[in-house]
């Protein structure tokens, strides 16, 4: 739990410096999975975040127990579990961001794609239900293929009529959480300082690390370096599935990602100035109608879309390749939501 909570720590101690938990607004995260691989970790981390005084957790199955057991923790939210459809209102009413990773993991060999028969329904329906019950919230879309299923949630919303793009985020925070990581290892610099751009989207050579803007310059590194870095980088999730070996994917460094993203949005509801995370949304960065950039984050979700600033031969190489896949997979996405 210590190490838990120093992980949130820099985080969470520059909230606070904003707002103590006395004057920190009222704020209702929502969690839709809440019982799984990651929905728990998160859980325990939301709970922990002095940013949230309500914190839903909403499952299938298994939420009254995971409450129970969070709702001790003497931290200022307030717990509640809700289970099954008929409580999914209650859960969602009064969210100001909604994080989803409910939904199946990939087992070895398989492709986030191969998930997509699965989650694009469940997606599809606990979508349908934020745009009836809390259509003014941040969504940020943990389940995968997030390439797919962000468009899918963009469909529903449009349909019901609720769509604002400033408010659809797809969660690829691990990637930058994984980029930094082994940039710090290979380039010998220290990991709290380093920062990495992720771009692109969340699947394999979508995932285009911008190695080129890495700060603290890591001088050391060649070209070579960089190529293994960004292929590392770009199979992290597979190198988790396999050390697994059948028992999920990814789920405590996600969940220290997807807390990392959800107080980025909390900061930005609160007015915190110049929060900026990498985030697969609507975008005008390329001709793809979804892609994964620098954001900032303001009051409405959405403040600014950042560019892609300058990119090395290698880069750009990487972005061409990785337009087709991400495009048939946005496109996939779309069609699923019209047709069903
Ligand atoms: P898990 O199987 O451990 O947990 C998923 C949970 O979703 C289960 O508790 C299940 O009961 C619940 N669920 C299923 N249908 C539901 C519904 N209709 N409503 C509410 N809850 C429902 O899986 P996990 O390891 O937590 O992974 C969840 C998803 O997150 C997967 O799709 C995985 O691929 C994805 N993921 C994404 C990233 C990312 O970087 N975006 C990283 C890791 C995992
Ligand atoms: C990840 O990047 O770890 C997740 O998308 C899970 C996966 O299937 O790799």
């Amino acid at each position: 739990l210590i190490l838990l909570r120093s992980a949130l720590k820099r985080g969470a101690s520059k909230a606070i410096r904003s707002f103590s938990s006395e004057s920190a607004p009222e704020r209702k995260v929502a969690i839709l999975g809440a019982a799984g691989g990651i929905g728990q970790p998160l859980a325990l981390l939301m709970k922990l975040n002095p940013l949230v005084s309500t914190l839903s957790l909403y499952d299938i199955m298994g939420t009254p127990g995971v409450a129970a057991d969070v709702s001790h923790i003497n931290t200022r939210a307030q717990v509640a579990g809700f289970v099954g459809d008929d409580q999914l209102g209650d859960a969602l009413k009064g969210a100001d961001v909604v994080i989803i990773p409910a939904g199946v993991p990939r087992k070895p060999g398989m492709t986030r794609d191969d998930l997509f028969n699965i989650n694009a329904g469940i997606v599809k329906g606990l979508c349908t239900a934020i745009a009836k019950h809390c259509p003014g919230a941040l969504v940020n879309m943990i389940s995968n293929p997030v390439n797919s299923t962000v468009p899918i949630a963009a469909e529903v919303f449009k349909k019901a009529g609720t769509y604002d793009e400033k408010k659809l985020f797809g969660v690829t925070t691990l990637d930058v959480v994984r980029a930094k990581t082994f940039y710090a290892g290979k380039g010998k610099v220290p990991v709290e300082s380093v920062n990495v751009p992720v771009v692109g989207g969340h699947a394999g050579i979508t995932i285009l690390p911008l190695f080129s803007q890495a700060t603290p310059a890591a001088n050391a590194l060649g070209a070579e370096d960089i190529k293994a870095l960004t292929k590392r980088t770009q199979d992290g999730g597979t190198e988790v599935v396999e050390a697994k070996a059948g028992k999920g994917s990814a789920t405590l460094s996600m969940a220290y990602a997807g807390a990392v993203f959800a107080d980025a949005c909390l900061k930005g509801l609160n007015g915190v100035p110049d929060v900026v995370e990498c985030s697969f949304v609507q975008s005008t960065v390329t001709e793809l109608p979804f892609f994964a950039s620098k954001v900032r984050l303001g009051k409405n979700g959405v403040e600014e879309v950042l560019g892609l600033g300058p990119l090395s031969d290698f880069e750009k190489e990487g972005l061409e390749a990785l337009k087709p896949e991400l495009k048939a997979s946005i496109e996939k996405g779309i069609k699923f939501a019209n047709e069903n």
